[in-house]
């Protein structure tokens, strides 16, 4: 998730730029750059980090020019470096680019092949050498454009500028967002409305598909053929801290919306259908490594420790490896057995937790392999890991991590995937299968979404109650234990998630008509347990709150609440029940009144021990 800045118009590009950058920074801060084009010349800034050594750099070399594009980096392809950073620029045209290309390194090798030296390790460069190679033909940069996105595969939002054609700038959009703003003899394109807001409040929204071309004082929206496309633009009346929430009352919300996407970017250019195997580039473990482990230790801390918890049932069941979950604060003083051939796996939304990094440390001294699961490419876990699987959910600015938990599933599942490919304990057929289901996650995602009105209709319900208990069993538990921690952390409501098969062996002397029980029960091989669990809650009067799939829709009648989500394989489930507990917690906190995005005693990044 990056952030993406173009202008046109009569005033200096940078200021523009740089102006609406500092509002896109939530969207990634690994490196920043501008591109401005001035009398047949462009001119590139670009430096490593936050946009203060962009304006640094910029304060010392100064660029000119009304016609200029900029981009905030959230790294995915390369790490954070001043050449991984946005413009990228071959022969007269220069790029920004949020998104990810999944076919680049099959580009790449055919413009190597014509001659192309490409200067960073980002898909996004390709881009700039693919119109490049058009319009050294033709002579025609929109229509070299056009070609270049014709060849790509995968998610994009770009900016593009060439040598050549003064005060021009093309623009287009495929599953990465683009907004258009409209002044006065003045046009802005950017990654969202924040950015071009104090100059601005006339945004045209792009569809998928779309391009727009600006120049001589106008804009023409076409589709990828040049079809032209009659859009009007909509006046904006969000003030310009929502306009950051992208309209939603807080950043958590506007996380949760996000996960189709964030899993779809975790899921880009991972998935060889076809020879039913998941690629995953930093890994740097190869089939002999894999084929020689003998345990895993999956070590982590909060809401990666739950993503951890489904990890071992992912792992135990497809790669037939022993698995072991710990707490990472546990883990380094307890002196744990690794040996040659354990594997750790470290999971951390941020990378700077400071006991997973503890861990990490402890498991390295003993020996082994260590790989890390990261939401931040170039922090503390991973730069100290062996291999690491980024996942692509971007930014988190909510304290209660969600997107991060769900895309460590992902990144999970993948793992799974290649590890048991590697030894041969899952058929190629059946990697197929899960590759399958993973693709239709994103759109799975979005429906559970549409809950969101009769999850808030239950929390306004439910939000006076002192205590929740929450049940799952199998991989289920660890959804239970991650909707009580959502719903402690921001509502401060106590709740406890239980093994629903626990229940009778304690914490059932709880349960009064006073108490919600939120009982997860899609339809899979223990569902029927669960269903007498549910039972047990009924006869002493607690209140059920049921989340089930359309398959286990018809087995809880008679509950207080049923949430129903839709059906996927077992291994998926714990994304799908995760987002219902996501919502629920996200409303009664709302209602509570209490500071959602950053809960008392909280810290996004715990850094101390
Ligand atoms: C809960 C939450 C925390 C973190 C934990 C580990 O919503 O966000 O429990 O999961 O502090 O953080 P990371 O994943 O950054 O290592």
């Amino acid at each position: 998730m990056c952030g993406i800045v173009g202008y046109v118009g009569v005033q200096e590009a940078t200021t523009i730029v740089l102006d609406g950058l500092r509002r896109l920074e939530y969207r990634g801060y690994d490196s920043a750059g501008v591109a401005t084009q001035q009398n047949g010349c462009i001119e590139i800034r670009r430096a490593e980090g936050k946009l203060l050594n962009l304006e640094k750099v910029l304060s010392e070399r100064p660029v000119q020019g009304n016609c200029g594009i900029g981009h905030t980096r959230w790294a995915t392809h390369g790490r954070p470096s001043e050449t991984n950073a946005h413009p990228h620029y071959a022969g007269g045209i220069v790029v920004v680019h949020n998104g990810i290309i999944e076919n680049f390194l099959e580009l790449k090798e055919i413009l190597r092949g014509k001659g192309h030296n490409f200067n960073s390790e980002t898909d996004t460069e390709i881009i700039a050498h693919l119109v490049e190679d058009y319009y050294k033909t033709d002579k025609d940069f929109v229509g070299a454009v056009r070609k270049a996105l014709a060849k790509v595969r995968g998610a994009y939002a770009v900016a593009i500028l060439c040598e050549q054609e003064p005060a021009t700038m093309v623009a287009a959009k495929q599953g990465s967002p683009l907004v258009v703003g409209q002044g006065n003899g003045e046009h802005f394109v950017a990654s969202d409305i924040p950015a071009m807001l104090s100059h601005t409040r006339e945004i045209t929204f792009l569809e998928d598909g779309e391009m727009v071309v600006f120049g001589g004082g106008g804009m023409e929206v076409t589709d990828l053929a040049g079809n032209l496309i009659e859009k009007s633009p909509k006046t904006i009346t969000w003030d310009p801290i929502m306009a950051e929430k992208g309209g939603y009352k807080h950043f958590m919300l506007k996380e949760i919306y996000e996960q189709p996407r964030a899993i779809a970017d975790t899921l880009a250019g991972r998935l060889t259908e076809d020879e039913g195997d998941a690629y995953l580039e930093g890994l740097n473990l190869s089939d002999q490594q894999l084929q020689a482990v003998d345990n895993i230790f999956i070590v982590a801390c909060g809401t990666s420790w739950h993503a951890a918890l489904v990890g071992k049932f992912l792992l135990e069941k497809h790669c037939r490896i022993p698995v072991d979950v710990d707490i990472a604060s546990e883990f380094r003083y307890r002196d744990p057995i690794v040996q040659s051939n354990t594997l750790t796996l470290l999971l951390s939304q941020s990378g700077e937790t400071a006991d997973t990094l503890a861990a990490l440390r402890e498991a390295k001294a003993k020996g082994g392999q260590v790989v890390s699961i990261c939401n931040v490419v170039e922090s503390s876990i991973p730069r100290e890991s062996d291999g690491v699987i980024c996942t692509h959910a971007g930014p988190e600015i909510g304290v209660a991590s969600t997107k991060a938990f769900t895309t460590q599933l992902v990144a999970l599942t993948l793992l799974t995937m290649r590890i048991g490919r590697s030894r041969n304990s899952l058929s190629a057929e059946n990697c197929r299968d899960l590759a399958q289901e993973l693709l239709k996650l994103p759109r799975k995602v979005e429906a559970t979404l549409e809950l969101n009105d009769q999850i808030e209709a239950i929390a306004r319900e439910f939000m006076a109650a002192q205590d929740f208990l929450y049940l799952g069993r199998g991989n289920q538990y660890p959804a239970a234990l991650e909707g009580a921690l959502k719903l402690k952390e921001i509502s401060y409501i106590h709740a406890e998630g239980y093994p629903a098969g626990e229940l009778k062996h304690g914490p059932i002397a709880l349960i009064d008509e006073q108490m919600p029980v939120v009982v997860l029960v899609p339809e899979n091989a223990t569902s029927e347990k669960v269903l007498s669990n549910m039972k047990e809650v009924q006869a002493r009067a607690g209140k059920v709150i049921a989340v089930t799939d359309a398959n286990g829709e018809s087995f809880c009648d008679n509950v207080d609440s049923l949430l129903v989500v839709p059906k996927i394989t077992d291994d998926l489930m714990p994304i799908l029940t995760s987002i219902p507990l996501q919502l629920l917690a996200y409303h009664i906190a709302v209602l509570k009144g209490t500071d959602v995005d950053q809960p008392r005693n909280l810290a996004k990044s715990v850094t101390v021990e």
